[in-house]
């Protein structure tokens, strides 16, 4: 391993260790606390909850996602070439790309996903006030589309699991 610079190094696994932890706090808090707790409570309250949580939780969360995922790159970068090869190396890439696949499911994907939610429930209200409101073909397109997000969160929460096992037991390779 090529010698690492004793400030950078720290500074950089501190933001990481910081940022991650919100990073799977969060989605763990959503996925085993609040969602089940509103969803008891009807579909009507998860979705008002929800819909209000969204906008505020969004942008942090983001940021200590991009934070963890930039902090862990670079110090990929300066672990260098004989590490990459090391087991305890192949399996923090292995917990780093398990974590990018996350990001993207449950970011992009849950974005592209609540779109055409919104996009549908806006279709919706046009039709209502022109006189035909949502029968029950429709209630069902807009279950499936939630149904799809729900199974989306938890699918991000499984593959979170994943980095984080792999990134806290790589050193005991
Ligand atoms: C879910 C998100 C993540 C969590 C919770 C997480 C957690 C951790 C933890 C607990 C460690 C400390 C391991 C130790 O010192 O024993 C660590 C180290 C590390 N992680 Fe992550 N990590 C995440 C995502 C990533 C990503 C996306 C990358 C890179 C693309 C990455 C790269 C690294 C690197 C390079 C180390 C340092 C290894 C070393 O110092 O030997 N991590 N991570």
């Amino acid at each position: 391993m090529e010698s690492l610079n004793p400030i950078l190094m720290p500074l950089l696994k501190l933001t990481h260790l910081i940022s991650g932890v919100f990073w799977v706090g969060t989605i763990a808090f959503l996925t085993l606390v609040l969602e089940p707790h509103y969803r008891k409570q009807g579909r009507n309250v998860l979705r008002n909850q929800m819909t209000s949580i969204l906008p505020i939780m969004g942008p942090f969360l983001l940021g200590a996602t991009l934070l963890t995922i930039s902090s862990g790159t670079v110090m990929i970068f300066l672990l260098g070439k004989s590490w990459w090869a090391s087991p305890n190396g192949q399996m923090i890439i292995f917990g780093g790309s398990a974590a990018i696949l996350a990001f993207l499911v449950g970011d992009i994907w849950v974005r592209i996903e609540r779109n055409k939610l919104r996009d549908y429930g806006k279709q919706l209200a046009i039709l209502t006030l022109e006189g035909t409101p949502p029968g029950p073909e429709e209630s069902d397109r807009v279950k499936r589309l939630e149904d799809r997000l729900w199974f989306l969160g938890r699918l991000n929460f499984a593959i979170l699991l994943v980095a984080l096992s792999s990134m806290s037991i790589a050193r005991y390779l």
